[in-house]
This record gives C-alpha cells, sequence and structure tokens, in this order.
C-alpha cells in the first residue's frame, strides 16, 4: 500500500525497524478485538494494520495535514474512523480491548505518550491491552564531543562506565511525569567525564522488544558538569525532567 504522508511521517515510515516491530505487535494481539484506539495515528500506518483485526479503529491525529493523510490513505477501510483532533480534548464513548499509542521518545521526555495514557487509560476495558506495553531507561556516563543536549544515533561519545538500568515505565499503570533519581555509575576508564547518554528500550508485548531505531527513541546525550574521573571510582548523578514538559525540563547534578 502507498501512504502520503507528511515529510515526518514518511520518516517514520521509513524506518523499517520501527514499522515491522509494531507490525508483529499488533499481530500477536490475541484478545477480544471490538474496538482499538491508535492515539496519534500519523500517516494511519498502524490502524492500517489494526484494520484486519479490529470491528472498529477510532484513530485520533492533533496535526491536521498529518490526519488529511490518513483520512485519504485509510478512505478505503469502513471499519477506521480518522479523527483531527488533541487526545486530550477527545470525547471517548466506549471502552476500548485495544490502545496503541506511539508518541514514543527517550524517556517520554519529550513527546506526550504519558499525559495522553494518563487521560486515555480510562477509555480502555480492564482486561484491556495497551501497545507498546513499557519502556526501560538506562543510563551510561559518556565523554562527550558536544556541550548541549542532543539525540544522536551517530553521535560522537566515549563510553566510561557500566549500564545503570534506572526506571521502567509500565503504561498501564498511572504515571507520574515528574522524574527524580540519584544514579551510580561505575567508572571503567580513565577520561573526562561530561555528560550521560539515555537509551530507551521499548517492550512491545511480553514477547518483544526494540531497541532504538534512528526515528524511534535514538539516544539521547545529555551534559554534565566535567569531571575527571578514575577506573573503579563510583560517580553519582542526580538526574531530573518532567515527561511530556520538553527537554528543557532536564537537570543534572553531580553529588
Ligand atoms: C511518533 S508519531 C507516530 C505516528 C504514527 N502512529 C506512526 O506510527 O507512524 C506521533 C504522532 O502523535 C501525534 N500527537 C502528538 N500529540 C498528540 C495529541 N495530544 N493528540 C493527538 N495526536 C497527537 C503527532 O502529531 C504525531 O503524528
Amino acid at each position: 500500500m502507498k501512504f502520503q504522508t507528511t515529510h515526518y511521517h514518511l520518516d517514520l515510515l521509513k524506518d523499517a525497524d520501527r514499522v515491522s516491530a509494531f507490525f508483529e505487535a499488533i499481530n500477536d494481539y490475541s484478545k477480544k478485538t471490538e474496538l482499538a484506539y491508535d492515539l496519534g495515528c500519523g500517516s494511519g500506518v498502524l490502524s492500517y494494520f489494526l484494520s484486519n483485526k479490529f470491528n472498529e479503529v477510532k484513530s485520533i491525529e492533533i496535526d491536521s495535514k498529518a490526519s488529511c493523510c490518513a483520512l485519504k490513505n485509510l478512505e478505503k477501510y469502513e471499519n477506521i474512523e480518522v479523527i483531527n483532533e488533541d487526545v486530550l480534548n477527545y470525547n471517548f464513548a466506549k471502552k476500548a480491548d485495544l490502545i496503541v499509542c506511539e508518541m514514543l521518545d527517550t524517556a517520554l521526555i519529550d513527546e506526550e505518550e504519558v499525559q495522553v495514557l494518563n487521560y486515555a487509560r480510562r477509555f480502555l476495558k480492564e482486561d484491556g491491552e495497551i501497545i507498546p506495553k513499557a519502556i526501560i531507561n538506562i543510563a551510561e556516563l559518556v565523554n562527550m564531543q558536544r556541550n548541549y543536549i542532543h539525540w544522536d544515533e551517530n553521535a560522537s561519545y566515549e563510553i566510561l562506565s557500566s549500564p545503570v538500568n534506572y526506571s521502567k515505565v509500565i503504561f498501564k499503570e498511572e504515571i507520574n511525569p515528574s522524574f527524580e533519581k540519584n544514579l551510580k555509575f561505575e567508572v571503567n576508564k580513565d577520561q573526562i567525564a561530561n555528560g550521560i547518554k539515555i537509551t530507551t528500550v521499548t517492550i512491545l508485548n511480553d514477547d518483544l522488544v526494540c531497541g532504538p531505531t534512528p526515528m524511534f527513541n535514538p539516544p539521547l546525550l545529555i551534559p554534565i558538569e566535567e569531571i575527571d574521573v578514575k577506573c573503579n571510582d563510583l560517580i553519582n548523578v542526580k538526574l531530573k525532567y518532567n515527561m511530556g514538559q520538553g527537554i528543557e525540563t532536564i537537570e543534572t547534578q553531580i553529588i
């Protein structure tokens, strides 16, 4: 099938690892198939996958250009309704068996996944499911070249510590968007540490995990105060941010 898209949604569509992970997760879903919500449907690609399975699919998209494309792409599918609206203002009339919500970004800081799911979760049946199911965040101490917050698959940095698996966010549970934790890094190289790298792994379902891809949670590099570190040092960094409120909310402090 050929999709009409915006430039951004075309890049998302071209990310084969991302699209096939969602395709497999939707394919694996084997519970009730009355109603599914696709929140932030973009070009409509995930609604297209859902349409084979569900009697009814409601696809909500805030961006009017993207929702126009989704409307055109999905016009032949009578079981799909495309709605151009902010999910946070949408009047959900029925509870769904499945919610698909791909508003993911690294550590859920820059997109509205948390706010949208905290609102929409009440419109999921008790035995309903959410795809993806959860995310896991991992941090490493690094020496990085640039001294500002940036996402990059190919950015230049050197890893200086073992990874710290610092949080898991489960989408079926109410999520507190304010995050704060002290991360303890075990240094394995003599170097100057000036940043942390965050990697987010997505758990689509119990059997399917997708790591970062260029368009799906690329690594996030965050500067910290420069510090000389030696092998076997333990370095404590306080990391603070508000999920869904943007990378401007990120704060770090060596303690
Ligand atoms: C990462 S894209 C995913 C698009 C599509 N689901 C896909 O997988 O290709 C997230 C989409 O969510 C939409 N979005 C973000 N916040 C939204 C909100 N509050 N209500 C509805 N759509 C929203 C964005 O405009 C964007 O199209």
